[in-house]
């Protein structure tokens, strides 16, 4: 029989015969490849046993069944350690750190368990030289730099790892399959392996997964969905700060964030991000607030800046760094509409400093106010954090869990908070402390003006 080609979409997994320009399934453009029939009966079927299904109180609850990395941030990512049989996705941009982030949880982990390393992108030489700088030296931590999903198999029988790094899916292909290493069926062959691997010895396995340049985890979505967690590390290679972030974790919340900071010895944690991010701030200057945002379950405070200035040509440029540019576009046609600000020939260029993301409709009162403050030329005081999510006719709408954020601002040496007026009962012991409501826009220029 003719071995005819399929074309898989590498964002969806759909498969076609023949090529298209835009995926008919996902209607995504570009991402349909080529690649061989493969005729494997897929090993989960095949050693397929039949377990009877038991009620609820049957199945014995594994919850305290999670492994501490001791690295507080990355534990607090997972929602409170590893799950033992749970396999971890972990995106990145290259460069960012992945590899080096996992080594440094091994490093903490092979003191009393064993861990197998599986690099397909550098040699263990090279390994050797990264662990010797990061000052890792630990007896339990088995190297092999292989590409073979096969091999991964044979060193658990003889190193019978509790965890496994896999660095990375995309570099791993199964003999099994002939269309190269990377491709989408390759990569969900391989996801396969692991997770038999992983649920049949109880191993917890780390997967690095490279980022494409939508920034999404190259291979198709369906990976991202086979695994328990997926985890992004995420940041600016110009900042040395770096946030990992679950996008997905069925044993934990979603949202959860960490912070580490990269440096010659490689990364450290930041315990206190808010601090952090507000250290060396300008003060006495325009253009400048700051915001309180929930990142999972931790509120963080983070400086926005806008500067403002008149249009050289035709067209006003707008430019949003750490913030969503449409958000962004829509206050600033909030603040010319509804406060009767003229925008119309301005540059606007909006970041969020320290190279951290904030997508939380609360951070919109303080982009509003950065951008009234950059153009009407008036200082925020220094003291005050603004909290409130900003409605279409310029109206500042309630926020979700405003005492916890109330607490994290005044516990970081603020003095004043404005927050919205229908955010009511908050419960806070206020010693000169002040917490000023207000229902709109124009209300809170009016207090800082
Ligand atoms: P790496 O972990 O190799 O990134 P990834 O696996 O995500 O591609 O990290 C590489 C970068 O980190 C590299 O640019 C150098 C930097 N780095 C340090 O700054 N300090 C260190 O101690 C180490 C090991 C790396
Ligand atoms: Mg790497």
């Amino acid at each position: 029989m003719k071995n005819e080609n399929i074309f898989i979409c590498s964002s969806c997994g759909n498969q076609t015969t023949k090529w298209y320009g835009k995926c008919p399934s996902c209607l995504e453009w570009n991402t349909i490849t080529e690649e061989a029939v493969v005729n494997v009966k897929s090993k989960s079927t095949a050693k397929a046993s039949y377990l009877e299904p038991l009620t609820l109180d049957e199945i014995s609850s594994e919850d305290n069944n999670r492994i501490p990395t001791n690295i507080a941030e990355f534990d607090r990512v997972l929602g409170g350690g590893i799950v033992s049989g749970s396999i971890v996705l972990v995106g990145g941009e290259p460069g960012i750190g992945k590899s080096t982030l996992l080594l440094q949880v091994c490093s903490n982990l092979c003191n009393n368990k064993n861990v197998l390393y599986i690099s397909g992108e550098e040699s263990a030489n090279q390994l050797k030289l990264r662990a010797t700088r990061l000052g890792i030296n630990t007896p339990n931590l088995y190297i092999a730099a292989s590409v073979d999903i096969d091999a991964v198999n044979h060193y658990v029988n003889s190193v019978k790892p509790d965890f496994i790094i896999i660095d990375s899916v995309q570099t791993m292909y199964s003999s099994e399959l002939s269309s190269a290493p990377g491709s989408v069926s390759q990569v969900r062959q391989v996801t396969l392996t692991l997770m038999q691997m992983a649920k049949q010895n109880q191993i917890s396995i780390f997967v690095v997964g490279h980022v494409t340049k939508e920034g999404g985890i190259a291979g198709p979505k369906v990976l991202e969905h086979m695994v328990d967690c997926v985890l992004y590390f995420e940041g600016n290679a110009n900042h040395s700060y770096r946030i990992l972030r679950a996008v997905k974790n069925r044993f934990g919340k979603s949202g959860e964030i960490g912070m580490f900071k990269m440096s010659d010895k490689g990364l450290i944690e930041v315990l206190n991000p808010s601090l952090a991010l507000l250290e060396g701030r300008p003060t006495k200057t325009s253009g400048s607030s700051i915001i309180c945002s929930m990142e999972g379950s931790r509120p963080i405070l983070a400086e926005i800046q806008a500067l403002l200035s008149s249009t050289r040509f035709g067209m006003p440029r707008r430019t949003a760094d750490g913030i969503d540019y449409n958000r962004v576009v829509l206050l600033m046609a909030v603040l010319e509409k509804r406060v009767g600000m003229n925008l119309s020939d301005q540059d606007a260029f909006v970041n969020v400093i320290g190279g951290i993301r904030v997508d939380e409709p609360a951070s919109d009162l303080g982009i509003c106010l950065a951008l009234a403050s950059g153009f009407r030329n008036f200082i925020i005081p220094d003291d005050t954090v603004l909290i409130g999510e900003v409605g279409l006719t310029g109206e500042v709408r309630a926020v979700s869990k405003i005492t916890r954020r109330v607490e994290e601002v005044f516990k970081l040496g603020f003095k004043r908070v404005i927050i919205p007026k229908a955010n009511k009962g908050i419960e806070l012991n206020k010693n000169n402390l002040e917490i000023l409501t207000v229902s709109t826009v124009i209300e809170a220029l009016a207090i800082l003006r």
